[in-house]
């Protein structure tokens, strides 16, 4: 039976107006959020002096049961019925008896929608947010590990000046560190109850809207009803900020696609984390990772999807807003399987720093330690630049070792040739930030200390 059967005669809705409409099928995952709105709300009826003491219990009571009925699996969700919030008051009433019929007292599902996605929202943020600490986690245990090895750091793709593994790893970490610190800003906006704002205008009834907002542990109510049931930002937001986290696992995972390449050969893979062929016996392929940079397509899309949604829409519940939630479901989990899985990929990987060193060790990635070092002889680096792209370029078109023209110039000869040596030209990346073993070792500080102000904030034991 639908939920607005007075209104209409004696016609069954239509098979394709339920088959078009219905949402059970996804919003289900709000049944836990859903009985904890109402218990909320029954409060509050009580409070208000709208149910009896007696008829509350009653309706917490069989609220207790759907919950318990819900841990247990054995909630029944029936073919036919609309949407988890039909389920719920159906179970109820059958539990509660003539009393199931006061609980959508003072209630529209368009207040009580918004307040379950809502309770939703912030428990799943921090879920996401706990797996993306996790990630980060691994990263700061590889760049830990990593040691003072280095490899080349790329600008245009092409070889720039040597860096310390550690400090490419912690860029990814610092980026998915932002991330974090937006899911939890994100969270903080979103905590505002709706629930009380009724249909669209608030109610008749002696509700507290306050009193229900404390009671689901909400930090604000609503200030305007019609606001209330038509705002769905923290939506958006959520969405912009796990298709930024897609983005940087993608960026994450395309280097890993890069790096486990033969023309790169900076990473073996773990079997296990890594896939075959079909058909061809010698390859490995880095799915995971390409998967991780293929499936945030997806995420921009729900994104872009959804501002689409929500542009044309009068105020104040329309019901386009159902629209919101499988792409904020599969938002959330895309980005906490991909953090997952990127984690298990990176901790199991070996990287292979030998060949990283010889990749950075080319002469030509200390150009700018030899113009440097003009500069403290007091040459302008303008000009220091210029003698030195010469000498790059004379070293390449005549095939002969950088070094020689080096020892031989008069403004750097065999005091400069240092600079050129292996392993040498990454060392002097100094400054704070920078890319050399000193500033890395001071970062490296920092990043535990930014993990551990995380942790607190998404509340995430040890483990993460
Ligand atoms: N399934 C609906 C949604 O997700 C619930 C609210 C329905 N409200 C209504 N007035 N039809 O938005």
């Amino acid at each position: 039976m639908s939920l607005w059967q007075g209104r209409f005669g004696s016609e069954a809705p239509a098979e394709e107006l339920l088959e078009y409409t219905v949402s059970l099928a996804y919003d289900r995952r709000l049944a836990a959020d859903d009985v904890a709105g109402s218990r909320a709300h029954v409060r509050g009826l009580a409070a208000a002096g709208i149910l009896s003491d007696g008829d509350a219990r009653i309706l917490l009571t069989a609220l207790d049961r759907v919950s318990g009925e819900l841990e247990a699996g054995t909630l029944e969700f029936r073919p036919g019925e609309e949407d988890v919030h039909t389920v719920v008051e159906r179970r109820v009433t059958e539990m509660a008896g003539d009393v199931g019929a006061r609980l959508h007292t003072g209630r529209s599902r368009n207040d009580q929608v918004a307040t379950d996605l809502r309770l939703f929202a912030k428990r799943e943020l921090l879920v996401v947010g706990r797996r993306l600490l996790r990630l980060q986690r691994v990263l700061f245990d590889a760049a830990r590990a990593a040691g003072d090895a280095y490899l080349p750091g790329y600008t245009h793709l092409q070889r720039a000046q040597p860096v310390l593994l550690s400090h490419h790893l912690l860029a990814h970490g610092w980026a998915l560190a932002r991330d974090v610190d937006r899911l939890l800003a994100t969270r903080r906006r979103l905590d505002v109850s709706p629930l009380g704002a009724g249909a669209l205008a608030g109610s008749s009834l002696p509700l507290d809207p306050d009193l229900t907002a404390a009671e689901l542990g909400f930090a604000h109510r609503f200030e305007n009803s019609l606001d209330a049931v038509s705002d769905r930002d923290f939506v958006a937001e959520a969405l912009f900020d796990l298709a930024l986290a897609g983005v940087h696992l993608s960026r994450l995972g395309e280097e890993i696609v890069l790096w486990a390449s033969d023309e790169f050969g900076f990473v073996t893979l773990a079997d296990a984390y890594a896939t075959g062929s079909s058909m061809l016996p010698q390859k490995k392929n880095p799915d995971i990772a390409e998967l991780a940079r293929g499936r945030t397509g997806r995420l921009i899309g729900h994104l872009a999807g959804f501002l689409a949604t929500l542009k044309g829409l009068p105020l104040s519940y329309n019901r386009d807003l159902q629209e919101d939630k499988e792409p904020l479901f599969d938002a959330l989990d895309q980005v906490a399987l991909g953090a997952g899985a990127l984690a298990g990929l990176i901790s199991t990987a070996t990287f292979h720093t030998a060949r990283m060193q010889e990749a950075a060790d080319t002469p030509y990635a200390a150009a700018v330690d030899l113009a440097e070092w003009l500069v403290e002889g007091g040459m302008p680096f303008r000009e220091a630049h210029g003698v030195v792209g010469a000498l790059v370029r004379d070293a390449l078109e005549r095939r002969v070792p950088l070094a020689e023209l080096v020892e031989a110039h008069p403004a750097l000869g065999s005091d400069a040739l240092a600079l050129l040596a292996p392993g040498v030209a990454v060392t002097r990346r100094t400054t704070p930030g920078g890319a050399g073993p000193v500033a890395v070792a001071v970062q490296l500080g920092r990043f535990a200390a930014a993990l551990e102000r995380e942790a607190s904030d998404l509340h995430a034991d040890d483990s993460g």
